[in-house]
């Protein structure tokens, strides 16, 4: 059985570091915003976890389902012996992926990467067990950081799923995937989950549910801000918003304060005064049409091979080479 690993390329104090500086910019800029990785600690990407199974949230279970229908075309067409997955999280619909390239491509191994370390190393746990043929070796690492720790050798296929494309504005895009294209060599190829433009009136539920799990999601930066950096926010006084902007098509996820605040960054030293009302901006979640994501990944050097979409048009899985 082929051994697994876990490679952590970002200490605890790797993240503090980050954090500091993400912080220090964030909360003194006007308006004020914080960058979406934040919220995954092991609690956010339990409530990540949660939020995939809310009858609101129809993005995982529209990936799964085409994912489900194409991946043998997908595994036949890749012939891939490596499989990496950025910000693969619990890899739950890679199970498929992974049992067609077994099936159909000469797969030897699966490299999970996630700036997450709790979600990464269960997931390569109970990878290895599911899948002991296949050599599992896990990489915490930040994919809008340095991609060079990611192995090299044998024909890979980069896996980004659930849409996370989504959460980078468009300079990160764009920076994102000129540096998959620096990793991969001419062939090997890119799998792309994307989330579609579609009907607001879908899109603002799937981020606003009623049960109120994104909002405890979304709250947990608030939390991590409070462990990591020794803040005081007190995440209550916070509200949850999630607003489509048609112009940008991208929902963006705020948290409002909810009286006039002054919040301490013990690490920092720094103060901070919220507004009655004021918000903070904590994530986009961008949706894209066919044509704009061909456009991204041409400028970056791929060709798209060939695009999927579920019946209802929500959701799109593209392949793409690098050439
Ligand atoms: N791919 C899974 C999980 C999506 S949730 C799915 O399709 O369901 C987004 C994942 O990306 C989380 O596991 C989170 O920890 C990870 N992530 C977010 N920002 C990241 C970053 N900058 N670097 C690495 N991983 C990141
Ligand atoms: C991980 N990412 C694709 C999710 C999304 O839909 O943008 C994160 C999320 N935010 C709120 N709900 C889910």
């Amino acid at each position: 059985m082929p051994a697994s690993t876990l490679d952590i390329h970002l200490t605890d104090e790797d993240l503090t570091t980050a954090l500091r500086s993400d912080a220090g910019l964030g909360l003194t800029a006007s308006p004020k915003w914080l960058p979406p990785k934040w919220f995954y600690d092991a609690r956010g990407s339990e409530l990540f976890e949660q939020i995939t199974a809310l009858p609101e949230y129809y993005p995982t279970r529209t990936e799964r389902a085409l994912l489900a229908r194409v991946v043998d075309e997908i595994a036949r067409t890749a012939q891939a012996e490596v499989l990496v997955e950025l910000g693969a999280g619990s890899a739950v619909k890679t199970r498929l992926l992974l049992t067609a390239l077994s099936a159909h491509s000469p797969l030897q191994s699966y490299v999970p990467q996630d700036v997450s370390s709790s979600a990464l190393r269960a997931t390569v746990d109970e990878v290895a067990a599911e899948f002991p043929w296949l050599g599992v070796h896990g990489v915490v690492s930040d994919f809008t950081g340095t991609l060079d720790t990611l192995p090299r050798g044998g024909r890979r296929m980069i896996a980004f799923l659930g849409g996370t494309i989504g959460n980078l504005v468009p300079a990160e895009r764009a920076e994102f995937l000129a540096a998959i294209h620096r990793v991969l060599e001419p062939g090997e190829l890119v799998l792309l989950g994307a989330g579609l433009v579609t009907d607001p009136e879908v899109l603002v539920p799937a981020y606003a549910d009623a049960a109120g799990v994104t909002a405890e999601f979304n709250r947990n930066v608030l939390h991590v801000l409070n462990s990591r950096l020794g803040a005081d926010f007190v995440p209550e006084k916070f509200r949850h918003i999630a607003v489509w902007d048609p112009a940008r098509e991208w929902i963006e996820m705020r948290l409002e304060a909810s009286a006039e605040m002054t919040v301490t960054v013990a690490e920092l030293g720094l103060t901070v005064r919220f507004a009655a009302g004021e918000q903070m901006r904590t994530e986009i979640s961008a949706k894209f049409r066919i044509d704009g994501l061909d456009a991204e990944l041409t400028a970056a050097g791929f060709a798209t091979r060939q695009v999927w979409t579920d019946p209802d048009d929500r959701f799109a899985l593209v392949l793409a080479e690098r050439r």
